[in-house]
């Protein structure tokens, strides 16, 4: 039986759609579900472009049990979370344990944390005048950016680079690894 993922996200959703497509002709890994808490974001144009289900929903929803609910009837093995903006409510951290993990533009533990997502990372690496950067694919528990970490990768950072830079180069790190470090983590399930 085909271990069955939800992908999590709240805007373009370039790296869903790279899992996505990393996926399709994989039998033993289906991708779902894409959950979304934003009704305009563009991971939804994507996953009905795809073929993939998606389903909106709000904080009030998810935080009164509504997605975990649905994670149980959907009978959803394993979470990827891909510029999901949202904490990860305690109750699906604890039902779903080294079941989920997210990506982090930046190399944990710096630049991680409440309020440090998207381009507010590559502006504050830059700012501190950083040689490198990177992305890291980690656990979700129930802190900000601080589950274990399974997977880093870096990029070189230069002093002319613009916050824009750093993410154009974060991004590459995210598509080259982000389905590969995820189907590993699968195939010790
Ligand atoms: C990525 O940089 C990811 O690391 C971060 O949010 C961004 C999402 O980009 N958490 P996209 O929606 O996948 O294009």
């Amino acid at each position: 039986m085909a271990k069955q993922i939800a992908i999590f996200a709240s805007g373009s959703g370039s790296n869903a759609e790279n899992i996505i497509r990393h996926f399709e002709n994989n039998p033993d890994v289906n991708i779902k579900l894409v959950l979304c808490n934003k009704k305009d974001a563009y991971v939804l144009t994507r996953a009905k472009n795809l073929g993939v289900p998606s389903v909106v929903f709000s904080k009030k929803q998810m935080e009164e049990g509504e997605i975990l609910d649905l994670l149980k009837k959907e009978q959803i093995d394993f979470v990827v979370l891909a510029g999901f903006l949202l904490k990860v409510p305690d109750e699906i951290v604890a039902a779903y344990p080294e079941r989920i993990v997210n990506i982090h533009p930046a190399l944990l533990p710096s630049y991680g944390g409440k309020g440090m997502y998207g381009m507010k990372v590559h502006e504050a690496v830059v700012a501190a005048g950083e040689k490198e950067s990177g992305i890291t694919i980690h656990y979700v528990n129930e802190f900000f950016d601080s589950g274990t970490t399974i997977f880093q990768a870096k990029c070189e950072v230069l002093p002319t680079d613009t916050p824009e830079d750093v993410a154009t180069k974060v991004h590459q790190l995210e598509y080259a690894h982000f389905p590969q470090v995820i189907e590993s983590v699968l195939e010790k399930l």
